[in-house]
């Protein structure tokens, strides 16, 4: 940890927005008259005394072929074992079961970008059929089977799901690359899960533009290749099957359309594959404080028991209910909140392609209507744009929220009261869900019908969670006092991954060694799980979340590690130098600036500047994106040489840089001062 730590002056904890704490709002009577957890002595049966039976309270909303013997097993700590004994599948959980008395019912509602394209509606019959076809080309043709790894690059679109469930139901773990992440940042994804298989769609649409996604597959393999893990098929999904969306020519041997090869498997059925509790279902790559993306390695029967339960209590979805959580899969959101969580429940779940500000501000309040969604869950980011660019638009349509999610960053309460007020039409339960990739699922939020909200905290812990918040000597900062600290979490809870993918030491390391009370304890009362974040708990056991207290930034509710976008930074020959640091932004919440430093003999340009940043981009993504490249002569320095982030980002976010007579430069500090005027 010592040493991860080291690179850290500046945190997003430092810029958080500072406010005091709102007003309690509450739900309605109708809201509560109809929400399925309404009994405060839920909070008793989570206990600390109650850990970890409790849990099994979760489990039991799951249809398992044998049943669990141990709840949780300590033997290897920190890695914790879930549900020990007990043998389950994801897909049958999600599809099967429902069969026999929901066949007909709506699993998937899918809404294309282009308006004049029909919505799908995919019964759960025809998610059973179209996962079962689709399985059995996994295994058949392209020799998957249970432990292999599949790295997924794709857009918004229901073959996702049904790759993923497809994947699921044979024991195969999938790991779904963000579609918007570049050709490099998945290459870089196939080699750490060593993947041979890549599945992906030649074309998508965002913001009116059919944008050619095969390219990036091409980018995919050929990086991959070099970097020693080959890619032996690339599987297609079409956009339009049979027509071609993407100018990128197909590799013979290599690539192949799914449609086409799924003709062979049509009526195809396979039997889903009886996994333990504790065999991985899912990779999920996240940033840290390295540059290396980490793998975390999400469990079968302990994941999908966490998010069924939190998606039944705290998003309160009924079977009969039209969830439209307006995230993208490739992140954790999507897969515990978009697909696993509310189709173990059987709901209807809403797959939207594109942006929700496209063709104008409506889009996302049009598509409520038509689909008659009665729960929303989006991000603070979205809140914000949505709101700078139509606040009135949601009175003109016709929908009705019962409730409403926000999750990925703190929402600043003016956004939370429009979102209540016009998004909610003042009646709508809001909550405010904090939690990482790393926990699979909810970590703090109010139940909305049991406790009220409060505009900019996410809530106490939720069922069955008890963060506690230390300060940097390890004492624990007493309960409600009000002051700043660690946040991390007591107890394990089934949701919460499994370990990095390979990489066993740096879980230990990044997550448990901190705080931890004996490392050699099989106790897990001696291992507190790091989160991460720094947070403040007011007297009535509400927390706030002040941001991260590593060199993460988080930009639109995504945390990118700086050191990533530096090393991006630093592939172009002329750079000698790279800082990243956080600016606050009005919609994005959070943006990364860029500070480069030249080697000798180079002179700044703004072509230059737009290499950099291009760089960036196709190396991570478009996410990543700096708001500016700045081009300074050198970068501020303690004596040491360690560059001095902390003074650059109270630059770029126009706030006093404090006394910097102790740097090794610090008349360098002026100067830049007068460049970013
Ligand atoms: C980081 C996790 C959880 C899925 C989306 C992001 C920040 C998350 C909140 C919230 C304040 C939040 C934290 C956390 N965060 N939710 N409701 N209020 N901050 O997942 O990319 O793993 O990022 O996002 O800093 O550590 P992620």
């Amino acid at each position: 940890m010592a040493v991860e730590r080291e690179s850290v002056d500046t945190s997003e904890a430092e810029i958080a927005v500072h406010w005091g704490e709102e007003n309690y709002v509450y739900p309605s009577a109708e809201f509560i008259a109809q929400a399925n957890m309404t009994d405060p002595s839920v909070f008793d049966r989570f206990s600390l005394e109650n850990f970890p039976n409790c849990f099994k309270e979760y489990a039991d909303l799951l249809s398992w072929y044998e049943y669990w013997q141990t709840t949780l097993d300590t033997s290897d700590a920190p890695c914790w074992k879930w549900f020990v004994g007990g043998k389950i599948n994801a897909s049958y959980n999600c599809i099967d079961r429902h069969l026999a008395k929901n066949r007909n019912k709506t699993a998937i509602h899918f809404a294309p970008e282009p308006v004049g394209e029909k919505y799908e509606h995919i019964t759960y019959q025809e998610l059973y059929v179209r996962v079962n076809e689709f399985a059995a080309l996994l295994r058949d043709f392209a020799g998957l089977k249970k432990g292999d790894r599949v790295t997924l690059h794709m857009p918004m679109v229901p073959e996702l799901p049904i790759t993923m469930l497809a994947c699921a139901r044979l024991g195969v773990i999938h790991s779904q690359v963000f579609g918007g992440f570049s050709g490099k940042a998945c290459a870089d994804r196939i080699v750490d899960s060593q993947s041979r298989v890549l599945i992906t769609m030649d074309a998508y649409w965002r913001s009116g533009h059919l944008i050619d996604h095969k390219h990036g597959a091409d980018i995919a393999c050929d990086l991959a290749g070099k970097d020693g893990q080959k890619v032996d098929k690339v599987l297609i999904w079409q956009r339009y099957p049979g027509k071609a969306s993407s100018p990128t020519a197909m590799v013979k041997g290599r690539d192949y359309f799914v449609n086409e090869e799924l003709n062979k498997y049509y009526g195809a059925r396979i039997e889903p594959e009886r996994m333990s509790a504790e065999a991985p279902l899912f990779l999920m790559y996240t940033s840290g404080t390295t540059g290396k993306p980490k793998g975390c390695q999400h469990s079968t029967g302990g994941y999908l028991a966490y998010v069924t339960g939190t998606s039944k209590y705290v998003q309160d979805i009924h079977p009969e209910d039209v969830y439209w959580c307006m995230a993208d899969i490739g992140w954790i959101t999507g897969h515990s909140y978009i697909v696993y969580g509310p189709l173990a429940l059987c709901a209807s779940t809403v797959i939207f392609e594109g942006v929700p500000t496209f063709p104008d501000a409506g889009r996302a309040w049009k598509i409520a209507q038509d689909l008659n969604v009665n729960i929303f869950h989006t991000a603070p980011t979205t809140i914000r744009a949505l709101r700078k660019i139509g606040p009135d638009e949601p009175a003109k349509y016709k929908f009705k929220f019962k409730h409403m999610t926000t999750v990925g960053e703190p929402i600043e309460p003016e956004v939370w009261r429009w979102y209540h007020e016009v998004v909610g039409k003042g009646t709508a339960a809001i909550v405010d869900t904090w939690w990482q990739t790393e926990t699979g699922g909810f970590l703090c939020s109010t139940l909305p019908a049991i406790k009220p909200m409060k505009a900019g905290s996410t809530g106490p812990g939720v069922p069955g969670i008890h963060p506690i918040i230390f300060d940097e000597n390890a004492k624990e900062i007493p309960r409600g006092a009000g002051k700043a600290g660690n946040i991390c979490i007591q107890n394990p809870w089934p949701g919460a991954f499994q370990t990095i993918w390979g990489d066993r030491d740096r879980f230990v390391r990044t997550y448990y060694e901190r705080y931890c009370k004996n490392p050699k304890s099989k106790d897990w009362r001696d291992w507190p799980y790091l989160t991460g974040d720094a947070a403040v708990e007011a007297p009535d056991g509400y927390y706030r979340i002040l941001g991260r207290i590593d060199d993460v930034i988080n930009v639109s509710g995504h945390r990118l590690g700086t050191k990533e976008i530096e090393s991006a930074a630093m592939t172009v020959a002329e750079v000698a130098e790279a800082a990243v640091v956080p600016v606050k932004h009005d919609v994005k919440g959070i943006e990364p600036d860029l500070y480069i430093a030249l080697k000798p003999g180079f002179k700044a340009s703004e072509a230059l500047e737009k290499k950099i940043s291009d760089a960036v981009c196709s190396e991570i993504g478009k996410i990543a994106k700096p708001r500016r490249v700045w081009l300074v002569k050198d970068m501020p320095k303690t004596r040491s040489g360690k560059i001095m982030r902390r003074v650059l980002a109270s630059i770029s976010n126009k706030k006093d840089v404090g006394d910097v007579t102790t740097l090794a430069n610090p008349e360098i500090v002026e100067d830049i001062r007068k460049m970013s005027k």
